[in-house]
């Protein structure tokens, strides 16, 4: 099967497309023909290794599994025996952060991890793009216990996560301010947005208004210039470590502390994660973002524009044209 695979961890072009077998299904495992994938900050994360740390999950000298692409959708085309809950036929869509696999024709996972069946009318594109975004925002704003009329600051709310976590903040209650560019102000309203706040005219830091729940979603703020628009309880959470890793730090002081903390939980994805994305979409209350579409022999070209840091919602990457 045709596959983009990596060695070893590096820029954009260690990523190569090549002929590698096609996966075997083991006693509980399904096996995907792959339609559509996308590439995210997550495989550019893994693939560079910019951060030493991923290397514990992905391989300490050299990627333990070479064909990347954490969010998948596709056709079931095999089961193993042990299987019980799909069927060969079944469009399906999820995340596999364990073994990734979706920068390949086909690719195996467990039935118990997290893919489902794709919600009728939905595309096998929107489909792929509904778990990445998505999971990470539903972790950050499950951590802040986010309660129905809270005041929540999304900033980056034009990213991946930023885009999913808007949609999902509206579903759980809150009263949305979104911080984005100028020319997605109206994606972003159209999102639910209550408020929106164009970054390249004004400084959410120093409007003096207050809320529950900051979420940076693209972590280009920090803990210490939050603070004042954060109420007493108030939480700051971002995607990123911050200066010098200081969000692991303030994270660890907060517990100790009362009032304004800073949380930083980790990243998880289940089955029930992924299927409640999927009833959001089903009522029509989350739908992911798509930006651009590229194919295998383009996949240098969609990292370097992951990498710029400016995509708007999600990337696809067309498996089967
Ligand atoms: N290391 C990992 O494994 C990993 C995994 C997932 C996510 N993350 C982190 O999570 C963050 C978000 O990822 P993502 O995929 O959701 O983001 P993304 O899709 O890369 O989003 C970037 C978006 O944020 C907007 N933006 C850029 N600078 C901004 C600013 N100063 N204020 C407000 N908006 C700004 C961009 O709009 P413009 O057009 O205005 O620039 C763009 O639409 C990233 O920082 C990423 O590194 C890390």
């Amino acid at each position: 099967m045709k596959a983009i695979i990596y060695t070893k961890y590096g820029p954009p072009d260690v990523a190569e497309l090549k002929e590698v077998a096609r996966p075997i299904v083991k006693e509980n495992e399904i096996l995907v023909k792959v339609y559509s994938s996308t590439v995210n900050r997550t495989d550019a994360g893994f693939r560079s290794a910019e951060y030493f740390i991923s290397r514990f999950w992905t391989g300490l000298f050299r990627p333990k599994y070479q064909i990347l692409g954490c969010e998948f959708s596709g056709i079931i085309e095999d089961i193993g025996p042990g299987v019980k809950t799909f069927k060969k036929g079944d469009s399906v869509f999820g995340f596999n952060d364990k073994t990734l696999g979706g920068h390949g024709e086909y690719l195996t996972i467990a039935e118990t991890d997290a893919v489902t069946t794709i919600p009728d009318g939905l595309s096998f594109d929107e489909a792929a793009a509904i778990s990445e975004g998505g999971h990470y925002a539903l972790v950050d704003i499950r951590a802040a216990k986010v309660q129905p009329g809270q005041h929540v600051l999304v900033n980056g709310a034009t990213g991946a996560i930023g885009s999913a976590a808007v949609q999902l903040l509206k579903h759980f209650g809150a009263i949305v301010t979104a911080v984005c560019n100028t020319k997605n102000v109206d994606l972003v309203r159209n999102l639910g947005a209550d408020t929106v706040i164009d970054y390249q005219k004004e400084d959410f830091t120093k409007t003096g208004l207050k809320f529950d729940f900051i979420f940076d979603a693209v972590g280009k703020s920090s803990f210490g210039q939050c603070k004042p628009l954060l109420t007493d309880n108030g939480i700051y959470i971002s995607t990123e470590l911050g200066k010098n890793g200081e969000n692991i730090l303030f994270a660890l002081t907060s517990r100790i502390f009362g009032g304004k903390k800073l949380l930083f939980p980790l990243p998880s994805i289940t089955k029930t994660d992924v299927i409640f994305l999927k009833e959001l979409v089903q009522k029509g209350e989350y739908k992911p973002v798509i930006d651009r579409r590229y194919n295998l022999n383009q996949i240098v070209e969609a990292y370097k524009y992951v990498e710029t840091g400016q995509k708007t919602g999600n990337v696809v990457l067309k498996i089967v044209e």
